[in-house]
């Protein structure tokens, strides 16, 4: 069969990492065109990956009749629209989550995707393609823990990211930091419990960047989850991590738990110094979900190549950004906000 061509938009902090798997690292795909509003990430692009077209605007890419494919990888504030012009021009899309920041707009969105059956549409919620997450949740379906009773997340992204986060704030919407960070841990509750969040209440504060408070921005933030079926759950999000990149999670049931990650460890290498014995930490999700990246893209060329549909659909976008969004209301109005059906 003939390899699926793919056009990637956005070359940034992930596109880059996504265009690299997909020129080198997934099979049967080629990577043969891709769109960004940086010249010099489109000159990489052809120098480096080997990409034959390369677009400034969207709307030109996906009319290309060489693509059977779109990665959507641009800020979040722009997926839906992609989406639906992707879809409309009868492309394959995988678009980065969150699907979108808007209610109306992602509702918009999957009602478009589900007219298009035959295309395959997929969200990039990866930490369900990573070994370690894998693991836990045959685990869990097993019934090795029994009920699940709570959930805890960790979300914190490092400290060194700061001065540019803070730098390019105010030009893309990043939905706020329950949105950006722990929308990955929302997905993760639903998957694993299978039950949809029914009332949230959230803090935040800017403690070490004061900065974030111009910006509509938090540098911390907690949320306390209750689930239809009175299942708890915690999310810590951060964006001021002094180690490295701290993606926890924890699974607390009847008849046991489990920690994915408790001390988010670079590899299984201990070192021993004058500074004891010295466990080097993750430093970035390019590091600590190499795998899980490569992973959920060869699944989703899988998919078109056979016909099938990918776990992680455009439903569980909208249902994850509600309850994104409701974290976000809790906070700024700091009242417990309950989420309708
Ligand atoms: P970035 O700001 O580093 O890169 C954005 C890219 O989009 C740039 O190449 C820019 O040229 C391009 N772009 C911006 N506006 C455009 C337009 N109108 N038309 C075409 N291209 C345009 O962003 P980053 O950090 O790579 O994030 C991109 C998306 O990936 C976001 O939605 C973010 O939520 C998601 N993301 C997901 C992660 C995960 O863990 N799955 C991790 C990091 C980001």
């Amino acid at each position: 069969m003939e390899k699926i061509k793919v056009g990637i938009v956005g070359l940034g902090r992930l596109g880059k990492v996504h265009a690299e798997n997909l020129a080198e690292n997934v099979q049967g795909c080629e990577l043969v065109a891709a769109c960004s509003v940086v010249q010099e990430e489109l000159d990489y692009a052809v120098a480096t990956l080997g990409v034959k077209e390369t677009y400034k605007d969207y709307a030109e890419m996906v009319k290309s009749p060489t693509l059977d494919a779109i990665f959507i990888v641009s800020p979040s504030g722009f997926h839906c629209e992609q989406i639906q012009l992707a879809m409309k021009q009868g492309k394959h899309v995988f678009s980065e989550k969150p699907i979108g920041l808007d209610l109306a707009e992602i509702e918009e969105t999957q009602a478009i995707v589900g007219r298009y059956p035959d295309q395959v549409f997929m969200l990039g919620f990866m930490r369900r393609y990573d070994d370690s997450y894998l693991y836990a949740k045959q685990l869990v379906e097993a019934g090795e823990l029994g009920e699940l009773t709570l959930i805890r997340c960790y979300s914190i992204d490092p400290s060194s990211g700061m001065e540019s986060f803070v730098k390019f704030a105010g030009a893309s919407d990043s939905g706020g930091i329950f949105m950006d960070m722990s929308i990955h841990d929302i997905d993760l509750i639903r998957w694993f419990t299978k039950k949809e969040v029914h009332k949230v209440w959230a803090i935040g504060k800017n403690a070490a960047y004061p900065a974030l408070d111009k910006v509509g921005e938090l540098e911390t933030g907690m949320a306390m989850l209750q689930l239809e079926n009175q299942g708890m759950a915690l999310l810590v999000a951060g964006r001021n991590c002094q180690h490295g990149y701290h993606v926890e999670t924890e699974l607390i049931g009847t008849k046991g738990m489990l920690r994915i990650a408790a001390i988010p460890e670079k590899n299984l290498v201990s070192v021993m110094n004058e500074d004891g014995v010295v466990r080097a930490c993750s430093q970035d999700f390019p590091e600590r979900f190499r795998e899980a990246f490569v992973n959920e893209a060869q699944e989703f060329i899988s998919c078109i190549k056979e016909k099938r549909k990918p776990e992680v659909s455009a439903y569980d976008g909208l249902q994850s950004t509600k309850v994104a969004l409701a974290c976000k209301e809790a906070f700024e109005s700091n009242e417990l906000i309950t989420i309708e059906d």
